[in-house]
């Protein structure tokens, strides 16, 4: 499973690249907004500071408009995706986007069926918000392995992004799920490395190594 970094902090991307663990990342207006930084300068940095695909937002709701500034972004790196908006007009340009060759990520996927059409419009990857979904007391989770489900149906070649991730226990059942990618914020990341029983062998094994003599 890949795994993507969900921020724009530029600190951030380069200490978990530093990891070896950093397959893209995926960044949204919020996430940008924090940044206090101009969006096409910011981008430019990150997609040359990370080793994979990184998704842009598109702000835009009319499809030709979509079009066009899904377009400008593709010129900011080669590794650009596109961010797309599940609506209708979104996927009407995912559409046009993909016969131009220029990717796509379909974000704000809140159900296995909107999943459905953002693979038949040729979408390269679908994000649908797992955290979001527990949150209305649904099980997020449910959504990813439906829609795996389905992709495996018919062959779609759309990569599942599990987006909205709030926990290393969602990256665990993404990677259950058979999920392509999980997009995990930098907190989260961090925890996947961490268990305190570690720590506490680690802690043994130093303190009875201090015994050995002659080492
Ligand atoms: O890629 C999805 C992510 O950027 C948004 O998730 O719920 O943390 O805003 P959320």
């Amino acid at each position: 499973m890949k795994f993507f970094l969900d921020t724009a902090h530029l600190d951030h991307i380069r200490e978990a690249v530093r990891w070896g663990i950093v397959d893209g990342a995926t960044t949204n207006p919020t996430l940008v907004s924090k940044t206090g930084r101009e969006p096409r300068d910011l981008y430019a940095e990150i997609c040359g500071i990370v080793p994979g695909p990184v998704s842009l937002e598109c702000l835009a709701t009319e499809a030709d408009a979509i079009v066009a500034e899904a377009k400008q972004l593709a010129t900011i790196a080669d590794n650009v995706v596109v961010k797309v908006p599940l609506i209708r007009e979104g996927l009407i340009a995912v559409k046009q986007l993909a016969a131009l060759g220029i990717k796509t990520n379909v974000t704000a996927v809140c159900s296995p069926l909107q999943a459905l059409l953002a693979a038949k419009c040729g979408a390269t990857y679908v994000s649908p918000f797992v955290g979001r979904w527990d949150w209305m007391g649904q099980v997020g989770m449910d959504m990813v392995r439906q829609i795996k489900t389905i992709y495996n149906n018919y062959g779609f070649s759309t990569e599942i992004i599990v987006a909205s991730v709030r926990l290393p226990l969602h990256v665990l059942e993404s990677a259950l799920a058979g999920a392509d990618i999980a997009t995990i914020p930098m907190d989260v990341m961090e925890q996947l490395y961490n268990h305190p029983m570690t720590d506490v062998i680690l802690t043994q094994f130093n303190n009875d190594w201090a015994k050995v003599p002659g080492k």
